[in-house]
């Protein structure tokens, strides 16, 4: 096999001759640059597979050069050192596509340790989008639903990597649907007829985790009164499902790493290993860049797990798909509750259009469900949304009303702003009326009035003393 093709990107000659000295001597082809602009020229020259560079160089920063590079060869891996290391540079490198971070001085013999894991990891992602597009069956991606173009990609990337045996890293906010997504992934790869197995490490106490995830033998701890299998045994030819992989805790991560470089396993107090052939996904809605920059998380387990990444877009990234998720929630609950509500009214479906959804697609599932239940028949309008969708956008934003085309209430919307208001004095005072209604330039009896009248007098004891 061709040696790999690695380009030495730094200004200062004796580094970057010392390095590519260095790797010439391992048998890779080395190419030289003097700094980001002159790398760019050289690597289409000389149709590199890895560069690697400095951050600190003239005309185009180390930072910059990857941006440029990634944004025209994504697949070129790149590691960068720097002697001037810190937490937001090491995010900003990841962020844009580094393999790697070194921080200066480093050790020879480390350096090719990454060379070589970042080659097989570019090897990894070339054979994952090379097997064959499973297209077994499109409508297995029917009940994921979308048809935004960032959604589009996302249907394509499913059927692109279901196929190969990768390992799968999701990564996205609360209830974007990153469980939905590994499933049909499972579903659409050769794995389909075997489990899919998910775990939420998040959920499982620490201590626990490591039996939960590889089984033990009876007696290897109080309490193990079996011998139990792990849930990689039960994923076995199928599919392990990682969910919030980042809050699995440092002794564990190098657990993990381990069976994923050696694809066996060690149940706790066991005295042998277990093979296993299981694909992982794994998980987490925490930005795993920056665990990584402040090294709660492994860098060489989160290369491990992003052969494949996929980020799932925010529903407030792709509004368009709206109407058409709360026409696909409605039917459901309908059938399930055996309800008949017809339609959300024009100017509700609006105002839903232009929410920001923090809670993502689950959070507009659930409100449809609540509205199906509620309302039971007919049509949704607008006063029969909750409070906080009904135009005045949440607190600390700009508070910008949208005046429906029918079913608006002005009294009940002006009631609704005032009960907001006096709900938060009272919360920022710590349910001290006479200073909350200082803050509302009241006295404090009228604001007593009010909270009474408006039945917001809690029997909560913050609420009710002074
Ligand atoms: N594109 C979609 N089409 C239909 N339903 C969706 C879609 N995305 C998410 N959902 C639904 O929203 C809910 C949340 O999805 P899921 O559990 O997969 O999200 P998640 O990203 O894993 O959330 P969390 O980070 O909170 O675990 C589920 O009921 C799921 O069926
Ligand atoms: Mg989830």
């Amino acid at each position: 096999m061709e040696s790999a093709r690695i380009l030495i990107a730094d200004d200062d000659k004796k580094t970057r001759d010392f390095v590519a000295a260095f790797l010439s001597y391992k048998g890779y082809q080395v190419f030289q640059a003097g700094d980001g602009q002159d790398a760019l020229e050289k690597i289409e020259l000389n149709d590199v597979q890895m560069v690697i560079t400095d951050i600190m160089m003239p005309r185009i920063n180390g930072l910059e050069f990857i941006k440029k590079l990634k944004a025209m060869r994504p697949e070129i891996v790149t590691i960068a050192y720097s002697a001037f290391a810190n937490y937001e540079m090491t995010a900003n490198l990841l962020k844009a596509g580094a393999f790697f971070f070194l921080e200066k001085p480093f050790n020879l013999e480390e350096l090719e340790t990454h060379v070589k894991r970042g080659l097989e990891h570019q090897t990894l992602q070339r054979q994952s989008f090379k097997a064959k597009p499973c297209i077994k069956n499109r409508s297995l991606l029917n009940h994921i639903i979308g048809e935004s173009e960032k959604m589009l990609s996302l249907f394509e990337m499913i059927e692109k990597v279901a196929g190969s045996d990768s390992t799968v890293l999701i990564q996205g906010e609360s209830g974007t649907g990153k469980e939905l997504v590994a499933k049909a992934i499972h579903d659409l790869s050769n794995r389909a007829t075997k489990n899919f197995v998910p775990v939420n490490c998040a959920a499982i106490p620490d201590d626990l985790l490591e039996s939960e995830l590889f089984g033990h033998v009876k007696g290897s701890f109080t309490g193990a009164v079996a011998t139990r299998i792990g849930r990689f045994e039960m994923a076995d030819r199928g599919t392990l499902f990682l969910d919030e992989i980042g809050d699995m805790k440092p002794n564990l991560q190098v657990k993990l790493l381990r069976v994923l470089q050696n694809k066996e396993l060690e149940p706790v107090g066991a005295a042998r290993t277990k093979k296993v052939d299981v694909r992982i996904i794994a998980a987490t809605n925490q930005n795993l860049e920056h665990l990584v920059a402040s090294k709660i998380f492994r860098e060489d387990l989160y290369y491990r797990l992003s052969v494949i990444p996929i980020m799932l877009p925010p529903l407030r990234e792709r509004k368009s798909d709206v109407p058409l998720l709360i026409n696909n929630f409605l039917e459901k609950f309908n059938k399930n509750k055996q309800r008949k509500v017809q339609s959300f009214d024009k100017s509700t479906m609006d105002i839903l259009c232009n929410y920001d959804w923090p809670g993502n697609v689950r959070e507009l599932e659930n409100l449809v469900e609540r509205m199906v239940i509620i309302k039971g028949s007919g049509t949704i309008l607008f006063n029969d949304l909750p409070e906080k969708y009904r135009g005045i956008k949440s607190a600390g934003k700009s508070e910008q009303l949208t005046l429906p085309d029918s079913g608006f209430c002005l009294n009940s919307a002006v009631e609704d702003f005032e009960n907001r208001l006096i709900l938060q004095a009272l919360e920022k005072t710590g349910g001290n009326k006479k200073e909350a209604a200082n803050l509302l330039n009241l006295k404090r009896t009228t604001l007593i009035e009010k909270l009474k009248k408006k039945k917001l007098l809690f029997n909560d004891a913050s609420f009710s003393s002074s």
